[in-house]
C-alpha cells in the first residue's frame, strides 16, 4: 500500500474508505468490513451524520484485536456552523466522544463557509456568515490550537482553491498540511497539484468514482457518468481490472491519497485490491486527456442569493 509521508514522520495509507452517505444502519458493518480487508484509512465527518456508528465499529475492531488504535488513520472534519473560535474544540470533541478516539490523525475544515452557529444547511442568506466576519485565518488559528493540545496529529482543509491555500499558509504557524478536494479524470486540478507539490501539502482525492451516488438536488441533467467513460473502461479491460480501479489506481499514481466509498463488501475488497493495479505511462497520459474541469460536487448549495458567498467565490475561479 503507498502512503503519503507527513514531516513529522506519520505515514498515511494512501487508499481509504470514504464514508459520505454510508447511511447508519449499513456504515457499521462497512466498517467493520473494510477493516477485516484490510482498509487502515477512514474518512469521516461530522456533517455525515454516522460518526456514533463508526466509533461503534471502530472500537468493537481494536476490542477483538483485529488492528490498533496506532494502526489506524482517522480523518473527520470541522462543520461550517463551529467555525468560530470558540466552537472549534468542542465540535472535535463531540466527534471524538462519537467515534470513541481520543485523538485524531487527521481534522479537517470541510469547507471555506461559515454558518450560523444553529444551522446546518442554510435556506436563507441571513444564515450564513461572511468570510470577512468569520475569517478562515482565525478558524485556522483553532484548529492549530487543536493540534498544540494533542487533540489531533495533523490538520487541514477540504474544498479549498490555490488562492484561498495559499493565503492560510501565509499566516499559518502550524501549515495545512492536507486540502481534500474533488479529483478523478474528467476533474484533474492540475494547477493544484503543481502548488500542492511545491507547498508540501498532500492531497485527498474525494469522489473519484465520480460520485454517481449524489442525492438527486446535486446533479446535472447532462452530466457524464464518469464510471462509463469508454476510455477509462478500455485501460481498465486492459489491466485486468474494473473501471472503478483503474479510477482509484490513477488517483494512487498521481501521488494523492483517494477515498472511493462503499458500504457493499464484494466492492470494498475490489477497491482495496485497486493498490495492486498498475497503469503505465499511455495508460496515464490517455487518462490526462479526459479532463473537462467538471465538478460533481459544484458547491452551488452555498450560493445562497444575497449571501456573500457565489461559485466564483467558492472556487476563486
Ligand atoms: P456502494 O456503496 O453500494 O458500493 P464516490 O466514492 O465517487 O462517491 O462513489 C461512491 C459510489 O460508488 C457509491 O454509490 C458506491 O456504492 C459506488 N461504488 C463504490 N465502489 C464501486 C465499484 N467498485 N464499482 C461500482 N460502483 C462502486
Amino acid at each position: 500500500m503507498r502512503t503519503l509521508e507527513f514531516d513529522n514522520g506519520d505515514r498515511l495509507p494512501a487508499l481509504g474508505l470514504g464514508t459520505w452517505q454510508a447511511a447508519p444502519g449499513e456504515v457499521y458493518q462497512a466498517v467493520k468490513t473494510a477493516i477485516q480487508l484490510g482498509y487502515r484509512h477512514i474518512d469521516c465527518a461530522f456533517i455525515y451524520g454516522n460518526e456514533a456508528e463508526i466509533g461503534r465499529a471502530l472500537a468493537e475492531s481494536i476490542s477483538e484485536g483485529l488492528v490498533s488504535r496506532e494502526q489506524l488513520w482517522i480523518t473527520s472534519k470541522l462543520w461550517n456552523n463551529c467555525h468560530a473560535p470558540e466552537h472549534v474544540r468542542p465540535a472535535l470533541e463531540k466527534t471524538l466522544a462519537s467515534l470513541q478516539l481520543e485523538y485524531l490523525d487527521l481534522y479537517l475544515i470541510h469547507w471555506p463557509v461559515a454558518l450560523k452557529h444553529d444551522v446546518m444547511v442554510p435556506r436563507t442568506a441571513d444564515q450564513m456568515v461572511s468570510l470577512e466576519v468569520q475569517p478562515l485565518a482565525a478558524t485556522w488559528q483553532a484548529m492549530e490550537g487543536l493540534a498544540d493540545a494533542g487533540l489531533c496529529r495533523h490538520i487541514g482543509v477540504s474544498n479549498f482553491s490555490v488562492a484561498k491555500l495559499q493565503a492560510l499558509l501565509e499566516g499559518a504557524r502550524r501549515k495545512p498540511e492536507m486540502n481534500q478536494i474533488e479529483l478523478h479524470p474528467y476533474l484533474q486540478q492540475p494547477a493544484m497539484l503543481e502548488f500542492c507539490r511545491a507547498h508540501k501539502v498532500h492531497l485527498t482525492a474525494y469522489s473519484p468514482l465520480g460520485s454517481p451516488q449524489r442525492p438527486a438536488g446535486l446533479r446535472a441533467e447532462d452530466e457524464p457518468i464518469l464510471l462509463q467513460d469508454t476510455t477509462v473502461a478500455a485501460i481498465a479491460e486492459q489491466r485486468g481490472a474494473t473501471p472503478a480501479q483503474a479510477l482509484i489506481a490513477w488517483a494512487l499514481q498521481r501521488g494523492t491519497a483517494v477515498i472511493p466509498k462503499s458500504v457493499n463488501p464484494g466492492r470494498l475488497a475490489q477497491n482495496l485490491a485497486a493498490a495492486e493495479v498498475t497503469l503505465s505511462a499511455e495508460d496515464m497520459e490517455q487518462l490526462a486527456g479526459l479532463d473537462r474541469q467538471r465538478r460533481y460536487v459544484s458547491g452551488a448549495f452555498w450560493a445562497v442569493e444575497g449571501s456573500t458567498y457565489s461559485l466564483e467565490s467558492l472556487w476563486d475561479a
